[in-house]
C-alpha cells in the first residue's frame, strides 16, 4: 500500500480541495489586491478570470494529476515518457515551496492574532495613547508583526502543527478537522458581514467594491487579477495534479472543479463586504493602508463593535488558522509526494526534508518584515519578492506549460476521457473548455506576462 497521504471519502476529497483552495488568498490577499487596484474594476476582471482561465486550467491539472496517477513530476513522466516535460512538473514543484516559505509566515500572524484575541491583549488600550482605535490597531499590528521574535515563534509553531498533521494524520486530522470547520467559517462570514453592513457609511464601502470604473481596468489590474485568481485557485503549482493523483475514477471533474471555484469566490465576495464597508466607515480609505493592514488592523474594529469582541475575534483569526493550514498541508503536499515516489523515501523522511528547510526560509521571510526590511531587491522586500515572483510571474509559466502539453501535445483523448470519465458522462462543456486550454488561456496568460515585463512592474 501506498504510504502517500489518501483522503478517504468522496466528500473529504472535495473538502480537502476546497480547503487547499480557501485560504490567505481570498481572506487576507484578495481585498489587499482589491484596494490597491481599483476596487470594484479589479473585483470584476478578478471573476472573469476565475471563470474564464481559471477552471479551464483547473480542468487541465487535475485531468494530468488523475490520468498520471503520480506527483507533479511524476504524472507528467508517467504521461509523456522520455520527453522533458516533467521540467513543468519540477517548475511547479519549485513554485509551490517558494509560496511556502512565506505562506507560512502570514499563517503565524493569524495564529498570533488568535492567541492574542483569547488572552485579550489584541483589545487592551496601548499605554502609550494611540490617539484612535485605528491607530490602536495599527500600533498593535507593527507590534505584532515587525517585531523579530513574535512572529517567528508562531511561524514555527505553524511549520510544526504542518509536520505532525502531515506526518499523522491528514485523513483523520485536518479531513475531518475541515469538514466541520470549513463550513462555519462560511456561516462567520455571513455574520460579520451582516455587521458590517450595518455600520455607518457603510454604503460607500460598498460602491468602491462593487461599482466598477472601468477606466481602472489597466494592464497591471489585470495581472495582478489574473495573479490573484490562479494563486486563489491553488493553480500552476502542482497542488491539483498531486491531489487530482488521489481522486477515485468516477470524480466528476468539471463538478468539482465549479464547487472549488464559487467556494473560493464566494469567501473572497463575503470579505470585501466585510472589509470596505469598515473601511468608509472607520475613515481609513485616505490613511495610507496597505495591504495586509486590512484583515489585521481593520476587521479587530469590526469585531470591537460587537458584545463578546474577543470571542468572534478568537474563532475569526482560529478558522483563518485553520483555512491557512489546509493551504499549507496541501502546498507542502506536492513536494513531499515528489519526495517519496521520485527520491523513493518513506513519508517520514519525506515530510522532514520537506518541512525542516522551512524553519531557516521563513525565518528570512518574517525578518525582511521586521530588522530586515531594508533589505530590498527590484524595490521590494524578501517577502513581498517571494509573493509577487511566485504569483505574477512563475505561476503563469507553469500554467502557461500545462495547457500546451494538454491542449497541444497529449491525446486529444486523454483530455475528453477524465471530463467525462472515460465516455461514462456527457460533457457538453468539452469543446468549449479544450478551445480554451489551446487558445485562449496560453495567449492570454503569455499576453499578460509579457505586458507585465514591458510595464516594467
Ligand atoms: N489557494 C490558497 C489560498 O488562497 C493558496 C494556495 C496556493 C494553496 C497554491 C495551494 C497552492 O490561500
Amino acid at each position: 500500500m501506498s504510504e502517500k497521504a489518501q483522503f478517504k471519502t468522496k466528500l473529504g476529497l472535495i473538502a480537502a480541495t476546497v480547503g487547499s483552495a480557501v485560504g490567505l488568498g481570498s481572506v487576507w490577499r484578495f481585498p489587499s489586491e482589491v484596494q490597491s487596484n481599483g476596487g470594484a474594476a479589479f473585483l470584476l476582471v478578478y471573476i472573469a478570470c476565475v471563470f474564464i482561465l481559471g477552471i479551464p486550467v483547473m480542468l487541465a491539472e487535475f485531468s494530468i494529476g488523475r490520468a498520471g496517477g503520480s506527483d507533479a513530476v511524476g504524472s507528467f513522466r508517467n504521461l509523456a515518457p522520455g520527453k522533458k516535460w516533467w521540467l513543468a512538473g519540477a517548475l511547479a514543484i519549485l513554485t509551490s515551496y517558494l509560496i511556502l516559505c512565506y505562506y507560512m509566515v502570514v499563517a503565524g500572524w493569524t495564529f498570533e492574532y488568535m492567541w492574542q484575541s483569547i488572552t485579550g491583549h489584541l483589545y487592551e488600550p496601548i499605554a502609550t495613547g494611540a490617539s484612535d482605535l485605528s491607530a490602536q490597531f495599527s500600533t498593535r499590528m507593527s507590534e505584532y508583526i515587525t517585531d523579530d521574535i513574535n512572529p517567528l515563534i508562531h511561524t514555527y509553531i505553524i511549520i510544526a502543527l504542518n509536520l505532525v498533521i502531515l506526518l499523522f494524520g491528514v485523513q483523520k486530522g485536518i479531513e475531518r478537522l475541515s469538514n466541520i470547520l470549513m463550513p462555519m467559517l462560511f456561516v462567520l462570514l455571513l455574520a460579520f458581514c451582516f455587521v458590517s453592513l450595518s455600520l455607518p457609511k457603510a454604503s460607500e464601502g460598498v460602491e468602491f467594491f462593487l461599482k466598477p470604473d472601468f477606466s481602472a481596468i489597466t494592464p497591471s489590474v489585470v495581472i495582478r487579477a489574473l495573479g490573484q485568481a490562479f494563486f486563489s485557485l491553488s493553480l500552476g503549482m502542482g497542488v491539483l495534479i498531486t491531489y487530482a493523483s488521489y481522486f477515485p475514477k468516477d470524480t466528476r471533474l468539471i463538478k468539482t472543479s465549479f464547487s472549488v471555484s464559487t467556494s473560493v469566490i464566494f469567501v473572497a465576495f463575503m470579505m470585501g463586504m466585510i472589509i470596505f464597508p469598515a473601511v468608509t466607515s472607520f475613515g481609513l480609505q485616505d490613511r495610507a493602508l496597505n495591504g495586509p493592514t486590512l484583515v489585521f488592523a481593520t476587521l479587530p474594529q469590526v469585531f470591537e463593535q460587537l458584545p463578546y469582541s474577543q470571542l468572534w475575534s478568537a474563532l475569526f483569526f482560529l478558522f483563518l488558522t485553520v483555512a491557512a493550514i489546509t493551504s499549507t498541508i496541501s502546498i507542502a503536499e506536492v513536494s513531499i509526494a515528489f519526495m517519496q515516489d521520485r527520491c523513493h523515501m518513506s513519508r517520514k523522511a519525506a515530510c522532514f526534508t520537506v518541512l525542516l528547510p522551512l524553519f531557516v526560509l521563513s525565518t528570512i521571510c518574517s525578518l525582511s518584515q521586521g530588522s530586515m526590511s531594508s533589505v530590498t531587491i527590484c524595490g521590494m522586500t524578501i517577502f513581498d519578492l517571494f509573493d509577487y515572483v511566485t504569483a505574477n510571474i512563475m505561476l503563469p509559466i507553469g500554467s502557461i506549460l500545462l495547457c500546451v502539453y494538454l491542449g497541444w501535445v497529449a491525446k486529444k483523448q486523454l483530455f475528453k476521457d477524465q471530463l467525462t470519465n472515460n465516455g461514462s458522462l456527457t460533457a457538453h462543456s468539452y469543446r468549449i473548455v479544450l478551445f480554451i486550454v489551446r487558445y485562449i488561456a496560453p495567449i492570454l496568460i503569455a499576453g499578460i506576462l509579457i505586458s507585465s515585463f514591458i510595464n516594467n512592474e
